[in-house]
């Protein structure tokens, strides 16, 4: 069986529809198919600052909503980032092996930096590819189910394998992205040309997993949508309702010409109304598993723990392969 590695930020206090649509389904489905290693990543989140007591608090909300959402424990590792500490120290080999000009290019830092300003951003988050690969390679990875958002540090982390294998000796396994084009960038409600993110300008772009159900279908009803009047995707003249079709066929199961069909001389109104709906309908159930997991904190903390053992056992293998290619003296 093929493997697969993906982790996702515990920096909200939500998943966002994004964050689902258009990576987490991939992750439940290549269950079914591949071998698969799954990881809420602390270490990434801590780039930023961040509230010791709220970090921990989201990385078992995290974890919650992953099961809830179909990650089975049974066959996936599901874990934490900071439990498995060969991450870490694979990350340090791979550093030494990027350019300095190589990292600088990454466009998530180049936006974050800026953001922030040079004195502030922090050297973390200059790295943080390069542990983002190291994530990948360590479990020899061959495909990482993710959003077009991640397009180019998964390129990056492609090219750390290949110059490795060429300096050392094949070690790694060169990574594939998976990102499925239908829905792998939702857009914003209210500025459907910008990707939906949880530093959206407005809170009304943003639909959160485990928001009140009613506000999300307020938000929906009042997503931004386009002159005209026809229920046609056109992303480039209808880029809002074209979303929100995106959007409908992913939880609906309908493809979107099939959309277009049942929508053809109907308003936006009426589609906006019927999408609102299918959204309750599908996190009303998620939200009430998301707190049984949460009623249980004791069981919660024993599946991740489980998880990273089993993690482990492939991170420990890959590292010792590493540290041997590298030269480091064997410990004793
Ligand atoms: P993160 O936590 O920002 O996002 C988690 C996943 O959600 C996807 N995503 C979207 N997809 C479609 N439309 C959107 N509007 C949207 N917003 C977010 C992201 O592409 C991502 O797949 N660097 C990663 C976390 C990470 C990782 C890894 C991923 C750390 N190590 C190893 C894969 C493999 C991140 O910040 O994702």
């Amino acid at each position: 069986r093929l493997r697969v590695l993906s982790g996702i930020q515990p920096t909200a206090d939500s998943f966002h529809l994004g964050n689902y649509l258009g990576a987490l389904r991939q992750w439940v489905l290549l269950q079914d198919t591949h071998e698969t290693y799954y990881m809420v990543v602390d270490l990434h989140a801590i780039t930023v600052e961040q509230d010791p007591k709220v970090l921990r608090q989201r990385t078992r909300v995290s974890a919650a909503q992953l099961l809830a959402l179909g990650v089975d424990p049974e066959r996936s590792a599901l874990f934490v980032q900071s439990h498995v500490p060969e991450h870490a120290q694979l990350s340090w080999v791979l550093e030494c092996q990027t350019g300095f000009g190589e990292a600088s290019r990454m466009t998530q830092f180049k936006d974050k930096a800026a953001k922030q300003g040079t004195d502030h951003a922090s050297v973390g988050l200059f790295t943080y590819p390069i542990l983002q690969a190291a994530d990948i390679l360590i479990y020899q990875a061959n495909a990482v189910p993710v959003g077009e958002d991640q397009r180019q540090h998964l390129e990056l982390s492609r090219n750390l394998a290949q110059r490795f294998n060429r300096r050392y000796g094949k070690t790694f396994t060169v990574p594939e992205p998976h990102i499925v084009k239908d829905t792998a960038k939702i857009f914003d409600l209210q500025d459907p040309t910008s990707k939906m993110s949880k530093s959206a300008s407005s809170p009304n772009g943003l639909i959160e997993l485990l928001e009140d159900p009613k506000r999300s279908a307020k938000k929906i009803r009042s997503a931004v949508t386009d002159t005209g009047r026809d229920i046609v995707f056109d992303p480039e003249e209808k880029a809002g309702v074209s979303n929100l079709l995106t959007i409908y066929s992913a939880l609906d199961g309908r493809t979107v010409p099939e959309l277009e069909a049942a929508y053809a001389g109907k308003g936006y109104g009426d589609l906006k109304k019927d999408l609102a709906e299918v959204l309750v309908e599908f996190v009303t159930p998620f939200q009430e598993r998301v707190q049984s997991y949460l009623d249980d904190v004791a069981e919660l903390d024993k599946v991740l723990a489980h998880g990273a053992e089993r993690a482990r056992a492939v991170a420990a293998e890959t590292l010792a392969l590493v540290y041997d290619r590298v030269g480091f003296l064997p410990p004793g």
